[in-house]
């Protein structure tokens, strides 16, 4: 494994992943973790991520105490540079001037970082502070106009530093020097591909249950899907998939589940229809937090009452005899690390996927995606033979098409909404733009009418709302520019096709202010 200390998150991740494209498996460390206990994961290679902080910040984080003492290779890039560079006994400067974006580096000397690369190179930069002089034992590698030292290294005893950003794309052969570093500095070898990430899992999955019974709720999205396809894999009929069809889901997705997954993995499914109990809860509502309570209570009852059935027998294969004991969670690792690292700390966060389970329902979690990024889970997914529908499908909120309609949930609505919406994906993907959206909500305001003229006569009809957004995490969004004669094409079959509408429109607010969702 190769650490990533992070001193920073929205950076570590980044380098994390992008270790992992080299094939090497990384993990993120907090910097508060003591430098023995970084030891006892053995790795091959540590890498100190860039930061926010100022070296002389007060509270600002330092390296672990005796890091450079345990022999592991290490790369310091950005903050972590600087930290490297002060505790080896160079010194770190404030400067007037900053260095944010774009930037040249020139090669003094090539050392191993830069062996074989040009001499002039694009590399992007984040910082104020900068390393003046290089710690003894360091040869100067690199430098840019305003930092004299962009680059050091200390081959004998494997310490690398770099003050840009390697990781980032605009870093012109910023996945060289990682590889370079990984490889030759770390002699880190490329075995972390898909096929052994997949050999893996299978194998940790059945070692934890054992010949026990497990359970998995399938929301029809990436995340369970792919878990779900894992653990039939590793156990085959000891596992039982749950799928509540609250009838809130788009035009298609419930047979994808019932019947492309299932043909695909082979897996055990138990299908719950619970459409007319959701759409009962929901009369009338129209307040979207209330909703969003009521879907969410709704789903926890349905899949409760699924489980209490398979646990006590009935409706499953299994032997019921043999209770179950394992839930299948499709967590990720962004996820893990926001809630603690995975160090030990509190992990909220993974439980409340399925809320709160009844006393005599206590399952021991299953989350064999816990170490893997988006994307690697949708490499997992294609590696285990799921249809590229299900893997490459966009995010879809839990709560469905039903915070979709603005204003109260009906089955009519419903119709009217996943028919506008099932011709805007179909536009979307004749144009072979799934991949470069986001996502793209379709929004019905059910409440509003305008006046329209369809075929000689007056209508007084619905709106629709096209939300197509571009985003990396959906913490913040921009709206698509999609090409005038995409909108174009979804907007006449949408009013052509779909009664009781009769104009299509387009959001055009980025997040913030605007949300992607519209409740
Ligand atoms: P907003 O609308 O807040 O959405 O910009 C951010 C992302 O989260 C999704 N979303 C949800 N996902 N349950 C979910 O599983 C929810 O209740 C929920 N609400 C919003 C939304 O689709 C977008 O990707």
């Amino acid at each position: 494994t190769v650490l990533v200390v992070d001193f920073g998150a929205q950076y570590a991740q980044l380098i994390a992943r992008r270790v992992r494209e080299c094939h090497v498996f990384s993990e993120i460390v907090p910097s508060t973790m003591p430098a023995a206990e970084m030891l006892a994961r053995r790795p091959k290679a540590i890498i100190l991520s860039g930061g926010p902080a100022s070296v002389y910040a007060e509270g600002a984080p330092v390296a672990p105490e005796g890091l450079f003492d345990i022999g592991v290779p290490t790369l310091g890039i950005c903050y972590g540079h600087q930290v490297m560079a002060q505790a080896l006994g160079g010194t770190v400067e404030n400067s007037d001037v900053a260095e944010y974006g774009g930037a040249t580096v020139a090669v003094a000397s090539p050392g191993m970082l830069f062996a074989g690369l040009p001499h002039e190179q694009a590399v992007w930069m984040s910082h104020r502070d900068f390393v003046s002089s290089a710690p003894s034992g360091f040869a100067v590698t690199a430098s840019t106009d305003v930092t004299p030292v962009a680059g050091m290294e200390d081959l004998e005893r494997g310490f690398f530093g770099v003050q840009f950003h390697p990781e980032v794309l605009h870093t012109e052969h910023g996945m060289e020097i990682l590889r370079r570093f990984l490889y030759e500095g770390a002699g880190c070898r490329p075995s972390w591909t898909m096929v052994n990430i997949a050999d893996e899992s299978i194998e940790a999955v059945r070692e934890q249950v054992g010949e026990k019974r497990v359970i998995c709720a399938l929301s029809g999205g990436v995340d369970s899907a792919v878990a779900a396809a894992l653990v039939q894999r590793a156990i085959g009929d000891q596992l039982t998939c749950v799928f509540v069809d609250h009838g809130l889901l788009r035009k298609g997705e419930p047979e994808q589940v019932e019947k492309d997954f299932v043909a695909a993995t082979g897996v055990n499914l138990h299908v719950v229809d619970a459409q007319e109990r959701f759409l009962s809860a929901l009369d009338g509502v129209t307040d979207p937090e209330r909703k969003r309570k009521i879907i969410g209570r709704e789903f926890i009852r349905v899949f409760e009452e699924a489980a209490r059935e398979i646990v006590h027998g009935g409706a499953a294969a299994g032997d019921p005899a043999e209770p179950v004991e394992f839930l299948v969670q499709g967590t990720l690792y962004p996820d893990v690390v926001e809630s603690g690292g995975g160090t030990g700390a509190a992990n909220i966060k993974s439980h409340h996927n399925v809320g709160g389970l009844p006393e005599d329902l206590q399952f021991e979690l299953v989350e064999p995606l816990r170490t893997l990024f988006k994307d690697e889970v949708r490499a997992l997914g294609e590696q285990l033979g799921l249809p590229a529908e299900i893997v490459w499908r966009q995010p879809f909120p839990g709560p469905g098409l039903g915070i979709r309609i603005i204003g109260a949930v009906t089955r009519d609505r419903l119709d009217i909404l996943r028919d506008a919406d099932a011709i805007a994906r179909e536009e979307l993907t004749r144009a072979g733009l799934d991949r470069d959206i986001w996502q793209f909500p379709v929004v019905l305001l059910a409440d509003v009418r305008s006046v329209g003229v369809q075929g000689d006569s007056r209508t007084y009809g619905h709106p629709i709302v096209l939300r197509p957004v571009t985003s990396e995490d959906a913490m913040t969004a921009d709206w698509a520019k999609l090409p005038y004669d995409v909108l174009q094409r979804i907007s006449t079959r949408i009013t052509n096709e779909v009664r009781e509408i009769n104009r299509v429109t387009v959001d055009i607010t980025s997040k913030p202010p605007g949300t992607i969702e519209w409740e």
